[in-house]
């Protein structure tokens, strides 16, 4: 029997967001009924700024709180930088790691990302470690070996099946309204199921979630999520909105 583990939705509000914004997730809070928090995990990942404040608001609801980014180091010299374990005093529990704005705005290597990803293992934060190809790299027939060289070079060493997300991004669907087409998503889904067999063993790959992102909404999340290995969809510009983000959970669920 294979074990199918609970789907994750998540919201990654990236540079997005001020006080007034937590209206949304009150929202949200409100919408998510009892049902579908048995069925679904839901998560926010608001700007560091509303960390405090959103984890807090949303005490009680079943939604939890993460950060975008962390640095490596627990504390120091780092001037603009956010640590792993301010984001869980904040009150997060996850924290998104190797996005494809990271690595392409901030020249993250994906040495960087594991060290990353690690640390928030340490500040006992879920990593979601992101991956995916270029538009470039797809047209050159890459898109398996991209996705599995940075699902390598971005998991931490020793890391069980449950203690870690990934999420898959084709970087050239991300905010277009682009996606691949589902049986490309269902072939890159199990390449990385596989890859982490290698890795970690078949039974921890099997508990580990796996999120498709890149301009999910609530027309297509019906479909995508549905496929196999796809465990929940890490959402962008739909998340920022309770009745948008709400209609993705319940189309997951
Ligand atoms: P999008 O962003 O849903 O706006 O395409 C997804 C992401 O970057 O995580």
């Amino acid at each position: 029997m294979t074990v199918t583990p609970k789907p994750l939705v998540a919201g990654n509000w990236k540079m997005n967001g001020v006080r007034a914004s937590l209206q949304q997730t009150d929202e949200m809070g409100r919408g998510l009924d009892a049902a579908m928090r048995r069925k679904v995990d839901v998560l926010i990942c608001p700007p560091s700024t509303l960390l405090h404040a959103m984890s807090a608001a949303l005490i009680g609801t079943g939604i939890a709180t993460g950060g975008q980014d962390c640095h490596a180091e627990a504390a120091g010299a780092f001037t603009g930088d956010v640590s792993a374990a301010m984001l869980a005093d904040a009150g997060a529990r996850y924290v998104i790691t190797g996005h494809s704005e990271r690595r392409t705005l901030h020249g993250e290597t994906s040495a960087v990302v594991k060290a990353k990803s690690a640390a928030a293992l340490g500040a006992l934060l879920t990593p979601i470690i992101c991956i995916g190809e270029t538009n470039a790299e797809r047209v050159a027939g890459k898109t398996i070996a991209v996705v599995k060289k940075q699902l390598r070079g971005s998991l931490p060493d020793g890391v069980a099946g449950d203690e870690v997300v990934i999420a898959y991004e084709p970087v050239w669907a991300i905010g277009t309204g682009k996606t691949p087409t589902p049986a490309d998503v269902a072939e890159v889904h199990a390449a990385i199921r596989t890859e982490l067999g290698r890795l970690m063993g078949k039974a921890e790959a099997a508990k580990v979630r796996i999120l498709y992102g890149g301009s999910v909404k609530p027309s297509n999340a019906g479909e995508l999520m549905g496929l196999p290995h796809v465990d929940g969809a890490l959402v962008g510009g739909a998340s920022l909105k309770a009745e948008d983000f709400l209609a993705i959970i319940r189309a997951v669920g």
